[in-house]
């Protein structure tokens, strides 16, 4: 069985498919047992929240993406706050830092976002999910000067920095989740990183649509169902069975995730 900790369900490309419950079902058919859909911004976690309701196996987390703060509005966050209540939320994000392009919002307000939805997860007791792109040493040190408010623990999704860095994240209590990248030929960091990374820190996701695993690179959009590839290469990455691997990860995203359901 398989988990897919990390997916953009919420992406409107879907409907220029086959739509989400096709999505769903081909997940669940391969193995798929829980997807955590990502909320972005407050209305992507607003719909996040609706497909969690529609479909059993799917469970979402709520945030603001720093790349997505042009849309934020004072009050927005206490929106987000209230639907941390939901029964099936499990983590507050996807959250972080992203400097890649030029014109993304300003470092001021990512950082002050950043800091107010850490708070808030602390305040709620949820975990954090983070997106760190462009940033790792400034993700680190806010982190760091604010580890008192990751009791709950938290995952850095698609991680892609070094693996000495890893050990920084680790030493703060974070996991690791790695997606299609993790399978692509040249992706010699991540797979240092994943080698470092001790199996209880390691989950599964695809961050679809986007960066679909091997064999099926460069298709779109990329679905959970997926994610079975990516467990197939961090077995090999680890020198261990894919059924050890599934069991070591669905274990970790338990204790992460879901204790507290
Ligand atoms: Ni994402």
């Amino acid at each position: 069985m398989y988990i897919d900790v990390h997916c953009h369900l919420t992406d409107p490309e879907y409907d220029n498919f086959d739509g989400v419950a096709a999505v769903v079902r081909r997940a669940e058919e391969a193995g798929v047992e829980r997807m955590i859909c990502s909320g972005c911004s407050l209305d992507s976690s607003i719909v996040a929240a609706r497909i969690a309701e529609t479909y059993e196996s799917v469970y979402f987390c709520v945030g603001f993406h720093p790349c997505e703060l042009d849309k934020y509005k004072e009050g927005d966050l206490d929106r987000i706050a209230a639907l941390c209540s939901h029964e099936k939320c499990v983590a507050v994000g996807e959250i972080g830092l992203d400097y890649h392009y030029e014109n993304n919002p300003s470092k001021e307000l990512q950082r002050e976002l950043f800091v107010r939805q850490l708070e808030l997860a602390d305040r709620v007791g949820l975990p954090v999910v983070l997106h760190s792109r462009d940033a790792a040493q400034e993700t680190a040190e806010i982190l760091e000067a604010n580890a008192h408010l990751l009791k709950r623990g938290g995952v850095m999704h698609c991680y892609s920095y070094s693996a000495e860095m890893s050990d920084r994240f680790a030493a703060l209590g974070l996991s690791f989740s790695f997606g299609g990248t993790s399978t692509f030929k040249n992706a010699r960091k991540v797979l240092e990183s994943v080698r470092r990374i001790p199996a209880p820190l390691i989950l599964s996701e695809t961050d679809c649509p986007y960066l679909t695993p091997e064999p099926y690179r460069g298709v779109f959009p990329n679905e959970p169902c997926r994610v079975v590839h990516v467990v197939e290469k961090l077995a090999e990455l680890k020198g261990t069975t894919s059924e050890q691997m599934q069991k070591q990860i669905l274990e970790n995203a338990e204790r992460l995730f879901f204790k507290l359901h």
